[in-house]
């Protein structure tokens, strides 16, 4: 212990030990680097709840504005609510939030479940699968694809295109974009320009009642939303809450595994999954990194982060910190204080968090009452999310009993 206490901390989130296993070195940070500056690079780490909360809580010091990377134009990277300051953020969220809001959720929870049930048909009767490709990927991409209104036989293609697109988030933080980077990146949002520009026509033409047409409406008024805006939104709310939903159920499945006398609480009562879902949210988040841009110089834990730099305020760690959580580091599904950061903190909060909360929900309990035992097919390690964004993995081969 002594000797690991005196080695020189460094904190590479790139290395795939440490992205397996985050926390142990989560903790030494804040006890030891609550504020990491990575040497050479205008980038810190901040792991402490109060420092993340406080941070996201204030765009006027840190902005959601990022630079284009070096080598994209500023036309590569399109401006969605997620890389906007107030006033134009709450401009873009107002024209979508009608659709988000809890009461609405709760109105698609009968949907949600017929899916859950039919995939789960499907997947019991082929007894062993990959849980991803079987039921945590399509869920949710099923669910927001009839919301905006495009056909969910193409999610195929949107699993392509978002894969693509996230892969490489965060690590611009820490590298150039590779020229093949940037090309794939180009290639990505040409199709989809292409995919979406041909529903857009459609909706002019002939409005429904969904998401699609009430942002064609706002755009055709003009001043409400421009076309690269309405491009922007249609992508982001195709892309955010899809992997991250993905890794949430995943996650959860795997939480619910390592601790069998959670599972069997949750069998034994299934009221106890939406808590069970909230409790892998801080204990294993499925976004582990928010970042912000300093607009002015700031001090934080007496780092100073000149203006111009990035601080990436690590989520996961926030949601082990013990000064917020009583044994931070057990998985308790009967917590009762759970101001975790998991879908973030202030203007930017998660604008899907209800829906994701109530999809995973929903999915858990399907699946827990449709089995009578999920395991892993071997003890494998499972294939990491390529992003250091995310918490998840890209695969799950699983065996379903059924019930
Ligand atoms: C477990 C699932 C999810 C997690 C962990 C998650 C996490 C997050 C986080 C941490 C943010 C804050 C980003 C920031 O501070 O800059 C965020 C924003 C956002 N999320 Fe989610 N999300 C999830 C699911 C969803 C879903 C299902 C949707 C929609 C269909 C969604 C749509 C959005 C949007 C539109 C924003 C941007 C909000 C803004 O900038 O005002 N998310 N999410």
């Amino acid at each position: 212990m002594e000797a690991l206490a005196k080695e020189p901390f460094a904190f590479n989130p790139f290395d795939e030990e440490t992205r397996r296993d985050p926390y142990p070195l989560f903790a030494r940070a804040r006890r030891e680097h609550p504020v990491f500056r990575h040497e050479g690079l205008p980038v810190s780490s901040v792991f402490l709840h109060a420092d993340c909360q406080a941070i996201l809580r204030d765009p006027r010091t840190w902005s959601s504005m990022f630079p284009t990377p070096p080598g994209f134009t500023p036309e590569d990277v399109p401006r969605s609510m997620l890389v906007t300051d107030p006033p134009e953020h709450a401009r873009l969220r107002g024209l979508v939030s009608q659709a988000f809001t809890p009461k609405r959720v709760r109105e698609l929870a009968p949907r949600i479940e017929a899916i859950a049930h039919e995939l789960l048909d499907q997947a019991i009767a082929r007894r062993e699968v990959d849980l991803v490709e079987a039921l945590t990927y399509p869920l949710p991409v099923i669910v927001i694809a009839e919301m905006i209104g495009v056909p969910a036989a193409d999610r195929g293609r949107f699993k392509a295109w978002s894969d693509a697109l996230v892969a490489p988030l965060g690590s611009v933080f820490f590298s150039e974009p590779s020229p093949e980077m940037i090309a794939e990146q180009r290639r990505i949002r040409a199709e989809l320009e292409e995919y979406f520009v041909r529903l857009v026509e459609d909706r002019r033409r002939s409005p429904k009642d969904d998401l699609l047409t009430g942002l064609v409406q706002a755009e055709l008024e003009g001043s409400r939303l421009a076309f690269d805006e309405l491009l922007a939104m249609l992508i982001l709310l195709l892309v955010a809450g899809n992997e991250t939903t993905t890794n949430l159920i995943g996650n959860a499945a795997l939480e619910l595994l390592a601790h069998p006398d959670a599972l069997a609480d949750v069998r034994a009562d299934p009221s106890l999954t939406g808590a069970a879902i909230e409790e892998v949210l801080r204990f294993s988040s499925p976004v582990q990194m928010d970042p912000r841009l300093a607009a002015r110089d700031v001090t934080v834990q007496g780092v100073t982060i000149p203006a111009g730099e990035f601080v990436l305020c690590w989520l996961g760690s926030a949601n082990r910190d013990e000064t917020v959580f009583e044994r931070a580091d057990s998985f308790d599904i009967r917590r009762e204080k759970q101001n975790h950061l998991a879908f973030g903190f202030g203007p930017h909060y998660c604008l899907g968090a209800s829906l994701a909360t109530l999809e995973a929900e929903i999915a858990v309990r399907v699946l827990v009452q449709r089995t009578r035992s999920f395991s892993r097919v071997d003890a494998e390690p499972l294939p990491l999310h390529p992003s250091i964004v995310f918490r998840g993995v890209t695969s799950l081969p699983m065996r379903l009993e059924q019930a």
